[in-house]
């Protein structure tokens, strides 16, 4: 496997281009879906983790929206499909301390999502972090002109056709009022090697409050599970095993600034859970997780 092209088969693409949206098959909301007697600042139950959408591995409950963080991170787990792969991918929702939202990795804007996040709050922020995960971005900024769409830096370039209002500073919290609430980090030292130009260009986002490092193309966490269909498992060992190995050693252009913004990312024991895209969510020990990935030593 020598192209690019090949090379590319292993990573997961735009979710707008691998996405199939879920048929609209409303049924009865889970019981369990939030815990028992909700504090009042809860949203309405049914809205936000209503079943919608076919049960997959990449949704086991058919949710719109998954809650992982009581009443603070939500993540919209729906299955992304590459040559009739589902590689699974995920957006993330967080409710600021001001009870707006920030949109982390957009996905498709369908009516029960729409639901779900009005429920939520007043959508302030949406964030396309790297240079794959753009799809739905004008989508979301349409829904929600006066939110502020974020694109990691150089974005503006890349996609001009997008009404992109930010580019992402690293190591700056970004997001106005929310500045305090974030840490970014920027991976602008890998490319492609056939190119010489980023590839991924990913920022990551650790929201400090809780503790949760918001990650899309950097880091993936493919189960091991029975449940994970054939065609899954082959994409995560390639994943694991033939594309992880070409990234460290092809597509890093700098290991030792590398080694420098995976070590600031892990410093300060800055969080502890990891909201990948594409994989299941790590609820602790992420970041020993995060370092094992990056090949911290
Ligand atoms: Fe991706």
């Amino acid at each position: 496997m020598t192209t690019l092209a090949r090379t590319r088969a292993f990573v997961p693409s735009r979710p707008g281009a691998l996405s199939r949206r879920g048929r609209a098959q409303r049924k009865t909301a889970p019981l369990s879906c939030l815990p028992r007697n909700p504090p009042s600042h809860r949203p309405p139950r049914l809205a936000v983790c209503a079943r919608a959408y076919d049960k997959t591995w990449s949704n086991p409950a058919g949710q719109v929206l998954t809650p992982l963080v009581d009443g603070v991170v939500w993540a919209a787990e729906r299955p992304f499909t590459w040559n009739s792969i589902d590689v699974g991918g995920k957006m993330g929702v967080v409710k600021l301390e001001d009870g707006a939202l920030w949109v982390h990795s957009p996905v498709d804007l369908d009516a029960p999502t729409k639901k779900a996040i009005d429920a939520l709050g007043p959508v302030r922020h949406v964030v396309s972090p790297n240079y794959e995960h753009v799809k739905w971005a004008a989508q979301w900024k349409a829904a929600y002109p006066d939110a502020t769409l974020w694109g990691c830096p150089g974005m503006k370039r890349k996609y001009p056709e997008i009404s992109w209002d930010e580019e992402l500073v690293d190591g700056e919290g970004n997001f106005g009022g929310a500045r305090a609430e974030f840490a970014a980090t920027w991976f602008d030292c890998e490319a492609n090697p056939f190119t010489g130009k980023p590839f991924f260009n990913e920022t990551v986002f650790v929201h400090k409050p809780s503790r949760v490092l918001f990650v899309t193309d950097v880091f993936w966490n493919y189960p091991e599970t029975p449940k994970l269909p054939l065609g899954t498992k082959a994409w995560k060992f390639g994943m694991d095993r033939v594309y992880l190995p070409f990234y460290r050693k092809a597509m890093v252009t700098d290991a030792t600034r590398f080694a420098a913004k995976r070590d600031a990312l892990l410093g300060g024991d800055a969080f502890d859970a990891v909201l990948p895209c594409h994989g299941a969510f790590v609820a602790s020990g992420g970041a020993k997780l995060i370092a094992e990935h990056l090949g911290s030593s």
